[in-house]
């Protein structure tokens, strides 16, 4: 039988569970393998197959792709920025050997494509802080950007020494209302929406004046199916494309939130993600995402807002 499933690992995550869904609404639900350790996200059950998987066991891995005739894998399992300082080893190890794991059985069963995310995290405090470009001084200082930008270089390693169609984007912090981040320095940027509406009010971890480039899960999900479907030979950036949407600061996104929710409070009180947020540049600049594949983004901080604040006030209705 001819491959021709997708397995997206790490499907309950926060990028997970959207991706899973929108490759379902593209591919058709039983083409689409959502595996994961953890139990599936409440919104991915019942829309199509399930498999319990932990990326680091090569030999059940390989398994899975070879009986679920697997030709696409979308490898999202990590352990995130701030998480991961708190156990480094760990952090490393599911981040690498998670990625040498995919790409391995990528080469000995052919595939036909990977998706790995990196994340703004590969640039450190000697990067340009603003317009940071795709290729610039790179000394990450968190485990977890150590690990993304090694990452990025096993895949174009992979790419050029094996041939693999490995595809790669540095995302920025995302935001989004169906899942929940997990143990990233950009995670203000949501629980901000949920403590405003259920408490009018919310301590920040940042400082107020704190830059950092966002986006808006809708815009990171077309990104990702937008690289994907690029012709192999447009896609000229084999360990990772920069990637834009909009950049703001926690006095910011709290003076658009204020706007929805009257007399909202915001306290600030950092703590040692400061140190990470301050180390990773304001602003991105993406251009060779424009170039190579057309990239443009449609959320910034208002459009953004307003779709979450509608989205979180509004009961789903399956
Ligand atoms: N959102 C991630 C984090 O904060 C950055 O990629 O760790």
């Amino acid at each position: 039988m001819s491959k021709d499933k997708i397995l997206v690992i790490g499907a309950s995550g926060q990028i997970g569970v959207e991706l899973t869904m929108a490759l379902r609404g593209i591919h058709g639900d039983a083409q689409v393998i959502a595996s994961d350790l953890r139990e599936p996200n409440p919104l991915l059950l019942g829309t199509g197959p399930y498999v319990s998987l932990n990326v680091m066991n090569k030999e059940m891995l390989h398994v899975q792709v070879i009986r679920q005739n697997i030709k696409q894998i979308y490898l999202l399992a990590a352990i995130l920025s701030a998480t991961g300082e708190k156990n480094p080893g760990l952090a490393w190890n599911l981040n690498i050997q998670g990625l040498l794991n995919v790409l391995e059985i990528a080469k000995e069963e052919h595939l036909d494509k990977v998706y790995w995310p990196s994340s703004i995290a590969v640039f450190g405090p000697t990067s340009p802080k603003r317009d940071c470009p795709q290729q610039t001084i790179i000394e990450p200082i968190t485990v977890y950007g150590i690990s993304k930008y090694a990452g990025e270089f096993w895949c174009n390693y992979y790419h050029n020494r094996f041939g693999i169609d490995v595809r790669s984007l540095r995302y920025p912090g995302l935001i989004s209302y169906k899942s929940e981040p997990g143990g990233g320095t950009t995670d203000y940027a949501v629980e901000i929406f949920h403590e405003a509406l259920a408490a009018g009010r919310y301590e920040c971890f940042l400082k107020p004046d704190t830059y950092l480039p966002m986006m808006y899960m809708p815009d990171a999900i077309r990104a990702t199916l937008e690289l994907m479907e690029a012709p192999a030979a447009a896609v000229r950036v084999r360990t990772s494309y920069n990637l834009s949407a909009m950049s703001f600061s926690p006095a910011e996104i709290a003076v658009e939130v204020a706007k929805y929710v009257p007399h909202f409070n915001m306290h600030y009180k950092p703590d040692y993600r400061q140190l990470i947020a301050d180390s990773w540049p304001q602003s991105i600049d993406d251009s060779a995402a424009h170039t190579d594949w057309g990239w443009k983004p449609e959320y910034d901080l208002a459009a953004m807002t307003a779709d979450m604040m509608r989205n979180l006030q509004t009961p789903p209705t399956s």
